[in-house]
C-alpha cells in the first residue's frame, strides 16, 4: 500500500510536469487565440485531476506510514499551494483576456511566466524532497 501510493505519487508528479511542459509549448506554438483559449480550458480539467491525485496519494502515504509533518512534507504542501495559486491566477487572467486583442498578447506572456514558475516549483521541491528529512 505504501509503495503503491508513493509510486502513483511520483508518476502523477511526472505527469503534471509533462502537462505543464505541453502547455508552455502550446502557448508558444499555437498562434490562434481562440484555439489557445479552448486548449487551456480543456487542459485545466486534466491539470486539476492530476494535482488532486498527487495530493491524495501524498495524504495516503502520510496516513499509512504515520509520517507526521516533516520538513519535506511541509515543503511539498507549500509547493501544492503555490501551484494552485498560480493556476487560479492563470484561470482568471484567461477569463479577462479578449482573443485577438492586445490584452490577449499580454495574457500569453503572463501565462508563460505562471507555467515556468509552476515547473520550477515542481523541479525544486521534487529535487529537494529526497534530500530533506
Ligand atoms: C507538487 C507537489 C509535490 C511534489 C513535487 C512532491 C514530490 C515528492 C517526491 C519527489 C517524493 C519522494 C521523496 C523521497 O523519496 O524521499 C515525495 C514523497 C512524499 N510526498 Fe510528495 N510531492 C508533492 C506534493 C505532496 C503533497 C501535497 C503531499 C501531502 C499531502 C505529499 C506527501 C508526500 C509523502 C508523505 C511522501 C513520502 C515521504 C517520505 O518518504 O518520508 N507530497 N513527494
Amino acid at each position: 500500500m505504501e509503495t503503491m501510493a508513493l509510486q502513483i505519487h511520483i508518476i502523477t508528479i511526472i505527469l503534471l510536469a509533462l502537462i505543464i511542459v505541453a502547455n508552455i509549448a502550446v502557448i508558444l506554438l499555437q498562434k490562434d487565440d481562440r484555439s489557445l483559449r479552448k486548449y487551456l480550458r480543456i487542459q485545466a480539467t486534466a491539470w486539476s485531476t492530476v494535482l488532486s491525485m498527487v495530493i491524495f496519494t501524498g495524504m495516503i502515504f502520510m496516513t499509512v506510514a504515520e509520517t507526521g509533518f516533516t520538513v519535506k512534507i511541509i515543503a511539498m504542501i507549500a509547493a501544492a499551494v503555490a501551484l494552485i495559486t498560480l493556476e487560479t491566477r492563470r484561470h482568471f487572467d484567461l477569463k479577462r483576456a479578449q482573443p485577438e486583442s492586445e490584452c490577449f498578447e499580454k495574457f500569453r506572456k503572463r501565462a508563460l511566466r505562471y507555467y515556468i514558475f509552476e515547473l520550477l516549483w515542481i523541479l525544486m521541491v521534487g529535487g529537494l524532497a529526497p534530500k530533506l528529512s
